[in-house]
C-alpha cells in the first residue's frame, strides 16, 4: 500500500525530503533613515522597527551582519517635504560605505516621501507627469550610484522608468549596478504602516493610476515582461502574501530572479496578533516566509529579517 506518512515519521526523515529551505541569504532588511544624530524612533504601527539616524543605522547594520544578513534596502525619511531633501539617502550611502565597505546597499527610488502631495511622481493640477517624473527618477538613481549604492530599486510604477534608469546608469559607467524593479506593485491596503513610517501617504486621491489593480494577474505579467525587456535584473512582486499566485506564475514564465516584498501591513498584522498572544509569532513568520519561497521567490524583503536570523541560528 502506498503510505505517504512513512516519510513523515520523524524530523530526520522530514528534513531529508524537505523541498524548501529558508536561510538568511534570502533576506533583505529595510531601513528608514532620518537626518540627525542618535535618533532611534519606534514607528507606532510597526513594533520594533525604527527610524534611525545614520550613526544608529550603522550600528543596526553591524548587528544584522553578525546575524548573517548583509543586504539592506534604504528609505529616506526627510524632515521636510522637499524634493531637495532626497540627499539624505546619498549621505547615508556615503557614511555607511566609508564605515562598512562591503555592506550591500539597495536604494528604493521613489518620490512619495519627498513630494508635498505624497505621490510617487511629480504632479501638476492633480495629474501625474509620467515622463518628467521618469527623468527625475533616473537622475536620483544616478546620484545614488555615485554615492555608492550597490543596486537600484525603483518603486514608483511610472511607465518607462527601468529603461531610462538603465540607460542613464550605463552612460555614466555604472553598467555593473543591477536594477531590482518593483515590477508588479499593487495598489494594496497593506502599505498603511509604511506610510506612517515614511510619512508618505498621498494627500489627495490614491495610487490607482500607477499601481496595479489587485484583481489583475495578466496585467501584472505584462508589467513584468516589460520591465525585463527594459533591463530589470530582478523583478519584484509586492505585497507578498496576497499575491503568491503572481510569484508562482512569474517564476514559471520568466527565467529571472524574483523578489517579494513582505510589506508593512503584513508585518504589523502578525506583530499585533502575537502581542495579544493569539498566534505563535515565530512559527507564523517562518511558515509565511517559507510559503513565499515555495511559491518561487528567491529574495524576501522583510521587517522580520532580524528575528528570523535569530531564530534560524538557534534552530
Ligand atoms: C514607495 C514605497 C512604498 C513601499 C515601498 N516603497 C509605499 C507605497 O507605495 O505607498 C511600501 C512598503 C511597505 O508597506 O512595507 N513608493
Amino acid at each position: 500500500m502506498k503510505r505517504l506518512r512513512r516519510l513523515r515519521n520523524n524530523e530526520t526523515i522530514r528534513s531529508l525530503i524537505r523541498e524548501t529551505h529558508l536561510t538568511t541569504n534570502d533576506l533583505i532588511y529595510p531601513l528608514f533613515i532620518k537626518d540627525g544624530y542618535k535618533i532611534k524612533e519606534e514607528i507606532p504601527s510597526m513594533p520594533e522597527i525604527f527610524r534611525l539616524s545614520i550613526d544608529m543605522a550603522i550600528d543596526e547594520i553591524k548587528t544584522l551582519r553578525n546575524l548573517g544578513i548583509n543586504a539592506f534596502l534604504l528609505f529616506g525619511v526627510p524632515n521636510k517635504k522637499d524634493l531637495k531633501c532626497i540627499n539624505i539617502v546619498n549621505k547615508a550611502l556615503e557614511e555607511i560605505k566609508s564605515e562598512i565597505k562591503d555592506a550591500y546597499l539597495i536604494t528604493d527610488v521613489c518620490l512619495c516621501s519627498y513630494t508635498e502631495d505624497g505621490h510617487c511622481g511629480i504632479t501638476k493640477d492633480g495629474i501625474i507627469l509620467n515622463d518628467e517624473s521618469v527623468e527625475l527618477l533616473s537622475e536620483i538613481s544616478l546620484s545614488y550610484a555615485q554615492s555608492g549604492a550597490d543596486m537600484i530599486a525603483p518603486s514608483d510604477m511610472m511607465d518607462g522608468r527601468v529603461k531610462k534608469i538603465r540607460k542613464t546608469l550605463d552612460k555614466n559607467n555604472f553598467s555593473d549596478i543591477p536594477i531590482m524593479s518593483y515590477s508588479a506593485k499593487f495598489a494594496s491596503s497593506f502599505y498603511g504602516p509604511f506610510r506612517d513610517a515614511a510619512n508618505s501617504a498621498p494627500k489627495f486621491g490614491d495610487r490607482k493610476t500607477y499601481q496595479l489593480d489587485i484583481a489583475n494577474k495578466n496585467e501584472a505579467l505584462r508589467e513584468i515582461a516589460l520591465d525585463i525587456e527594459e533591463g530589470a535584473d530582478i523583478v519584484m512582486i509586492k505585497p507578498a502574501l496576497s499575491f503568491l499566485d503572481i510569484v508562482e506564475a512569474t517564476k514559471r514564465t520568466f527565467n529571472i530572479p524574483v523578489a517579494v516584498y513582505n510589506v508593512s501591513g503584513e508585518y504589523s498584522m502578525v506583530k499585533a496578533a502575537a502581542q495579544k498572544g493569539w498566534i505563535d509569532e515565530k512559527e507564523v513568520v517562518l511558515e509565511t516566509l517559507t510559503s513565499m519561497k515555495r511559491a518561487g521567490a528567491d529574495i524576501i524583503i522583510t521587517y522580520h529579517a532580524k528575528d528570523v536570523a535569530k531564530w534560524l541560528s538557534y534552530q
